[in-house]
């Protein structure tokens, strides 16, 4: 257990499999009337996502019946290989033939605060007030970031109530995702972190005192009590 929720170290197959298990046992725990389970972007989950389609490992039953979306997304085309969205539809929704009313992409045609909007409407058409998602995934950038708070970012400033927002970072350019009020607004968040790449950022993020804007992953702290780190030895090698 760390400030910043509970970490598992271990083998990159157990943690895939942990990730589909700690989902699953959400959706059995759930009484809402519509799942809602949000895939991270970047490469991370791209293994994941070929592992879950060969595998089976996600039961057909909660396949059919949870809305799937991603917690932050780049504003591209669904067909790019930067889309997030489109990544997770065609590695898995679409393999394991999730029905396509229960695909929920942020609608990157508009511009960015568009975008945000219909995405919020479209959140508040299947969560009641006060919900986000029954299950965040994140990932953590090398820079620390995860979902697209980056180091610096407006997102981290504020306190803002929406839980789904449009941030133009110098970083990457405009971005949409879930913000820090929407994190708390979560059933589960399970991070997961993979790499040697990760390892002097995992450790800033759970040992280290740098500021949060030098640490967005240090956002973390505000919901440990539903965060889950799911991290291979090589991520976890600089932590005492
Ligand atoms: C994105 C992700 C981002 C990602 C981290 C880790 O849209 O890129 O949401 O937050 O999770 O950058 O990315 P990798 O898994 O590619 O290292």
């Amino acid at each position: 257990q760390t400030d910043y929720g509970r970490l598992l170290i271990g083998e990159k197959m157990e943690l895939f499999a942990e990730a589909v298990r700690l989902a699953v046992a959400q959706k059995e725990a759930s009484e809402s009337t519509n799942f809602t389970w949000a895939f991270t972007g970047g490469s991370t989950p791209q293994a994941w996502y070929q592992w879950a389609a060969e595998t089976d490992a996600i039961p057909a039953e909660v396949l059919a019946s949870t809305h799937f979306t991603v917690s932050d997304e780049r504003c591209v085309p669904l067909n790019s290989d930067e889309s997030n969205f489109g990544n997770a539809e065609r590695k898995l929704l679409a393999p394991k033939s999730v029905p396509v009313e229960h695909r929920h992409p942020w609608v990157v045609a508009y511009e960015p605060e568009k975008a945000a909007e219909a995405y919020r409407r479209t959140m508040q058409l299947l969560n009641p007030p006060g919900k986000a998602y029954d299950v965040c995934f994140l990932g953590m950038g090398d820079d620390a970031h995860t979902a697209s708070f980056f180091p610096g970012s407006e997102l981290l400033k504020s306190d803002g109530s929406v839980f789904f927002a449009a941030v133009d970072t110098p970083q990457k350019g405009w971005r949409l995702t879930i913000t820090p009020t929407g994190l708390q607004a979560c059933g589960l968040i399970v991070v997961m972190t993979l790499g040697a790449g990760k390892a002097e950022a995992l450790k800033r993020v759970l040992e280290g005192d740098d500021a949060l804007l030098d640490a967005p992953s240090k956002i973390l702290k505000t919901c440990a009590d539903k965060v889950v780190w799911l991290v291979d030895e090589a991520a976890a090698s600089q932590l005492s």
